[in-house]
């Protein structure tokens, strides 16, 4: 996918969306070489890449820097960058200026979490030429207000308040919107009653996209194993027993051998 016609389209062909976290280049030269969709560097770089415990601690240059690393590596390929925690919530200067980094860096669009008080803003950077993703159900950077990384949506009450935001959305202009974690019929629900489509991370078969952190789908968190999440590689024991086999290797002097050496 190039461009957010490509996400219009595919909606209405009802063809699905795939999309991937990258943080780093060599990864986004591989996701290149795929049929995947559409690439995000979530601000969970925070969490799988600098060891934080939430992704409260991703910063504007910290999430720039891994855009300009992705968009190096990734052709041809729609690249959407997370906006962290409180830049829309700043006042419009520290929002734009973000915005400003996330795009001069490579991204084509820039993802929101959360709509409650932020429609004006959000549809204020869709009029300014910034297509917007949106984010609803579990939104991370809340996730103290939330008491914790859970379903949402599970009480009439707050699942009609998902589909009320996100109706908002749309009407404010975002091209599509991440669901996370709500239970599949609340995504299902939402994703027919709107025309543009929902991406689902713990949201069901029912979503017209969905959306994995490729550290987790690649198996490389080894104790994080939600319900949602399969694991497409056994990435953290492939990777280790390589580690393994190059010291042993190297203590055993069987590497380098003749034909490894000049
Ligand atoms: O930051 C992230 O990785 C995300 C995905 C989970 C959708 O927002």
């Amino acid at each position: 996918m190039k461009n957010i016609l490509d996400f219009a389209r595919k909606k209405s062909e009802r063809e699905i969306i795939t999309m991937v976290t990258c943080y780093d280049t060599w990864s986004a030269r591989i996701i290149s070489d795929t049929q995947v969709d559409a690439v995000l560097v979530g601000d969970s770089a925070s969490m799988v890449m600098h060891g934080f415990d939430s992704t409260v601690h991703a910063e504007i240059d910290m999430m720039a820097y891994h855009v300009a690393a992705v968009k190096r590596g990734l052709s041809s390929r729609f690249l959407v960058a997370d906006l962290p925690f409180l830049a829309h919530r700043k006042g419009k200067r520290i929002l734009m200026n973000s915005i400003d980094k996330l795009m001069k860096a490579g991204a084509q669009a820039v993802k929101i979490e959360g709509a409650d008080g932020m429609l004006d803003t959000i549809e204020y950077v869709v009029k300014s030429g910034v297509p917007v993703m949106g984010h609803l159900g579990l939104t991370p950077q809340s996730h103290h207000q939330l008491g914790g990384f859970k379903l949402q949506g599970t009480e009439s009450e707050s699942a009609n308040r998902i589909q009320v935001f996100s109706k908002h959305l749309e009407n404010a202009g975002v091209f599509s919107i991440v669901l996370e974690m709500v239970p599949s019929a609340l995504a299902k629900r939402i994703t027919e009653s709107m025309s543009i489509p929902t991406i689902g991370i713990g949201a069901g078969p029912f979503t017209d996209g969905q959306v994995l952190v490729l550290q987790d789908l690649l198996g490389l968190s080894k104790d994080f194993e939600p319900k949602f999440l399969r694991k497409y590689l056994d990435g953290y024991s492939q990777i280790k027993d390589a580690l393994e086999r190059f010291n042993q290797d190297v203590k055993n002097r069987n590497f380098p051998s003749d034909k490894e050496s000049y």
